[in-house]
């Protein structure tokens, strides 16, 4: 099958979280599997492109005309990049804004980077299957099925969307439709209308062939109140179309026995590569070396209110009165950087941050800490746990979404299990957790054991990669039998 990716975000060319990291992925699988996969991002600041695939489109937009340009990025291991240029839109300093602050025009620069990829896809490059994730391509669907429906070719193509997070929903003045040249009539409840507003990825989710989300307990969450953002009655009613399929890891990049970016290698075999990269994480966040006794708490992150970080605040002063360290890595929400810098003056012989978004140090923090900390309110998959299997990196982590169905709580009884779960979203929850987690630490052999479970588990992308192939064919049949339905 011929499949088209449409993404505000993918490595190698851009990233603020996970989603990068499923674009180049999961192509790659797909690839493998025998399929042929284009993926379509905006051209950003620093995106190194061949050559130019089509030098203007023309996109209505309201009372003007834009002009974007689609750039040819070539092939990088058999998958095909292409990008949206439009420099007044793409060519910033950042992905969606700035200091914790989204750009004000965000709604007409991902209108247009949809409006571009549905022209793209009618004439540079023709795919059997459009595969659009989280709300910045979620006009695609929307258009086609409204502006597009009486469009014979574009019938035939049928949508899959993706919701890697339910809690950024791309919501707008009812003005921007307007802005943007979309249809009035949009604006309804069955539609993209919310409590007033215009909500992109409400629209998506009404207007999809298919939807899928990152793991099936999150399919199951945003189907209630608690996790729905207000949007899961949305998500029931579209029950029957949903399927929770589980992200994967990329192991080339993502393996201690072949990570470049870290101090030592080391293998499940061999642990002793794990100690030198301990020391040199210590080092490299200025905590004193004597800490490479003490049991080391990593976390990566986005700094954001979905990861969970005002319960560490609660449990600070208790967690740190145990005989652990503690390194952060992360940026995002000014609140969460100066929560994470205070606790680093108070402690400063246990606790280290860096407010940083960078790779390496990321590899470094999953090789060289004891435990990986995710506490988050809710997660969609959740990545870093998954690294931290492979690298020995023992996960605590709040049982929900993909980290529930990825981490299974260690039995010191029976020796099974790859890490520490809590249920509860508060502090005292966390706190057991992390004491359950060092008290097997202090017991070595047990703590080899958990180690060595989470080394031995595979969560490589190919399983989940069929399981996508399988829907788009139901899809692509469902839109492309004789007696199909053609419009929406
Ligand atoms: P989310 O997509 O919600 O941010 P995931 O766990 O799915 O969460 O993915 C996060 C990805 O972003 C991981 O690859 C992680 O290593 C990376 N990441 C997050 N914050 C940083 C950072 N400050 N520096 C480097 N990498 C980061
Ligand atoms: C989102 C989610 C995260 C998920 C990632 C990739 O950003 O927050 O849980 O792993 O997307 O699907």
């Amino acid at each position: 099958m011929k499949i088209l990716f449409v993404a505000s975000e993918g490595l190698p060319f851009s990233k603020t979280g996970g989603l990068a990291d499923v674009m180049e992925a999961l192509p790659r699988s797909l690839v493998a599997l025998g399929h042929r996969v284009a993926v379509l991002l905006p051209r950003y600041r620093n995106t190194n492109a061949v050559a130019v695939a089509a030098p203007s489109l023309t996109i209505a937009f309201g009372n003007t005309l834009r002009f974007p340009a689609i750039i040819d990025g070539g092939s990088l291991r058999r998958v095909r990049y292409y990008f949206v240029e439009d420099p007044e839109y793409f060519d910033r300093e950042q992905l969606y804004g700035v200091a914790g602050k989204d750009y004000p025009d965000n709604a007409e620069r991902f209108a247009e980077f949809c409006r571009a990829a549905i022209e793209f896809s009618k004439n540079v490059w023709k795919p059997d299957v459009i595969h659009c994730h989280d709300w910045q391509s979620a006009l695609v669907p929307v258009l086609l099925r409204t502006q597009y429906a009486n469009d014979v070719a574009a019938q035939r193509v049928p949508v899959i969307f993706t919701i890697h997070n339910m809690g950024y929903h791309g919501l707008f003045p009812r003005e921007v439709l307007k802005k943007i040249g979309a249809p009035e009539t949009l604006f309804r409840v069955g539609a993209m209308e919310f409590f007033g507003k215009v909500n992109f990825l409400k629209g998506a989710l009404n207007f999809s062939d298919y939807l899928t989300t990152v793991s099936r307990k999150y399919a199951e969450e945003i189907q209630t109140a608690e996790y729905g953002h207000g949007l899961d009655g949305v998500v029931r009613d579209r029950a029957d179309r949903l399927v929770g399929i589980l992200n994967g890891v990329d192991y080339a990049a993502w393996s201690p026995a072949k990570d470049k970016l870290i101090a030592a290698k080391y293998s499940p075999k061999d642990l002793s590569g794990k100690l030198a990269c301990k020391k040199n994480l210590l080092e490299v966040f200025g905590l004193p070396p004597e800490a490479v006794n003490r049991p080391l708490i990593g976390i990566v992150s986005r700094f954001a209110d979905q990861k969970g970080f005002d319960l560490i605040a609660e449990v600070a002063p208790d967690l740190l009165t145990e005989d652990v360290a503690i390194v952060a890595l992360g940026a995002g929400e000014p609140k969460y950087e100066k929560m994470f810098h205070e606790l680093a003056e108070l402690y400063p012989e246990k606790m280290s941050v860096k407010v940083a978004y960078d790779n390496t140090l990321a590899h470094k923090v999953e090789a060289g800490a004891d435990m990986f900390l995710m506490p988050s309110r809710y997660e969609p998959c959740g990545l870093n746990q998954i690294y931290s299997l492979k690298y020995g990196t023992v996960p605590v982590v709040r049982a929900t979404g993909g980290l529930d169905d990825t981490i299974e709580p260690f039995d010191p009884g029976t020796g099974r299990g790859t890490g520490f779960k809590f249920q509860a979203y508060d502090g005292a929850a966390l706190l057991g957790a992390i004491r359950q987690a060092l008290d097997v630490y202090r017991n070595g052999a047990a703590w080899r054991r958990v180690q060595a479970n989470g080394m031995a588990k595979d969560f490589s992308w190919r399983a989940s990669a069929i399981e996508y192939a399988r829907l788009y064919e139901v899809a692509w049949k469902s839109r492309n039998r004789k007696d199909a339905v053609t419009s929406n």
